[in-house]
């Protein structure tokens, strides 16, 4: 989960402490950089916040901390939220950038609720980002990021973004040809440019594909949305956009190589990538591998949930108490992406058993966490309409969404489930559902 920034001048320490009390008992995540005026890390985590709260103050008015993290947050992009602590008379610099979007202050009655509420709206006003994933292979990763993507764009509007993150990059070649995939990739405008300097970015940069044995990790500015996504709802499709960001190969270097540092970095990148994305869209989907590798770990620090699809058997079972393991030890509490648990492919027969007996409880020990409170109320039937069909030459991509297209009997009960787990979800990311 992302975190509001604190700025604050260092000589308001009772502020910041009750501050810091009321968000986390409304369960958000704060970071705030102590001792001025070396201001450690700040733009970095300005960077990552979803807002800034700025305590003004008469030692804020004075604090170059306070100045530049303001100055970070607009450059940035990252809403501010001022909120007054005392009587000081804002000049110079305050006056013009603070003043004006200055609502709340300690002197009203209510003023710390509002900006907890405030604070909140701005959270949820963020595109939320969701990884489907599972440690176990096969249990409909890549189906479910396809067909939920659409169904959430056709019953939300807005405007959705699907990562392929997947080394075997199955996601992108449902809606595209291997060949076009490739194609795609040759130049660079692939996932590979989520993590890496590319072409896509300057003319005169290496393709981070064809550079297995080293990473670069120059810094990057994302590169415009159109230049770099495939748009799968054409226009002579369904309204509304839903993009693609092909995947390829190349992308399981990651995995081989040792360098810490420039992985980290790397990481960085990735990360900041897409939160600059994430201000162009209303959800971004990633489908994943189903191993735990560095992209696993991109994708878990990036995501606000995650979305296991399971199926009705022990197997999958293991998978997802794999995975609750890898989520607690890989990402520190504060970033944690929340879990939710969704059953895919069950017939009638394990309906009324597997999964009965999974809502009671019965697995919850097996699981190793509260399985039963993270599984969605929805759930996706076993289905031949799941199947995977090649894209078709000349067919647009839209074709391969069942909300948009198909043909036979079951496949209204299909598009009617698939619309509940996207309502379902949509719920899930506005606040309805609890931390992991
Ligand atoms: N609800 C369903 N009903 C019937 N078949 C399904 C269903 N969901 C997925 N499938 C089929 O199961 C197979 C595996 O699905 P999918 O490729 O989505 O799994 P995955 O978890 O992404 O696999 P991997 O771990 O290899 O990435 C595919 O043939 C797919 O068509
Ligand atoms: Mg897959």
């Amino acid at each position: 989960m992302p975190h509001v920034y604190i700025s604050h001048s260092g000589a308001d320490p009772d502020a910041l402490l009750q501050l810091h009390e009321a968000l986390r008992a409304a369960g958000i995540a704060d970071r705030y950089t102590t001792g001025e005026p070396e201001r450690m890390g700040a733009d970095t985590e300005i960077s990552a916040a979803f807002a800034v709260i700025v305590l003004v103050s008469a030692a804020a008015v004075r604090s170059r901390a306070v100045r530049q993290d303001v100055e970070t947050a607009k450059a940035l992009g990252v809403p501010i939220i001022p909120y007054q602590i005392d009587k000081a008379r804002l000049n110079g610099f305050f006056k013009t950038e603070v003043q004006p979007l200055l609502r709340l202050s300690s002197s009203m009655e209510d003023g710390l609720e509002q900006l907890i509420a405030e604070t909140q709206g701005a959270y949820r006003r963020k595109c939320p980002v969701v990884a489907v994933m599972n440690l176990k292979g096969g249990v409909g990763k890549t189906t479910v990021s396809a067909q939920l993507s659409g169904a959430w764009q056709e019953v939300n509007g807005g405007r959705v973004l699907l990562i392929d993150l997947d080394p075997q990059y199955n996601l992108t070649q449902t809606f595209y040809s291997m060949e076009a995939a490739d194609a795609s990739s040759g130049v660079d405008r692939s996932v590979i440019s989520l993590f890496e300097r590319s072409r896509l970015h300057a003319k005169d940069a290496a393709s981070p594909a064809e550079n297995w044995l080293s990473l670069t990790i120059a810094p990057f500015t994302p590169a415009p949305r159109d230049s770099f996504v495939h748009q799968i709802l054409g226009e002579d499709g369904p309204p509304g956009r839903l993009d693609l960001v092909s995947g390829q190969f190349e992308i399981s270097k990651y995995a081989f190589a040792n360098d810490r540092d420039a992985l980290a970095a790397i990481k960085q990148h990735f990360l900041r990538t897409i939160d600059h994305y994430r201000s162009e869209y209303d959800l971004i989907v990633f489908d994943t591998n189903p191993n735990a590798t560095f992209l696993t770990r991109c994708a878990l620090e990036a995501a606000d949930r995650v979305i296991a699809p399971m199926h009705a058997d022990i197997y999958s079972l293991r998978g997802v108490r794999l995975l609750n393991l890898v989520i607690r030890d890989q990402v520190e509490e504060a970033k944690r992406p929340a879990l939710s648990v969704l059953f895919n492919a069950v017939n009638r027969n394990e309906q009324s058993t597997f999964e009965g007996d999974a809502r009671n409880g019965v697995y919850d020990q097996i699981a190793g966490f509260p399985l039963s409170k993270s599984l969605m109320t929805a759930a996706l039937p076993r289905s031949a309409h799941f199947a995977v069909k090649a894209p078709v030459d000349g067919q647009p991509p839209w074709r391969q969404l069942l909300v948009h297209a198909g043909r036979g009997g079951g496949l209204k009960a299909i598009r009617d489930s698939l619309k509940q787990v996207a309502l379902e979800l949509k719920n899930l990311s506005e606040g309805g559902g609890s931390g992991h």
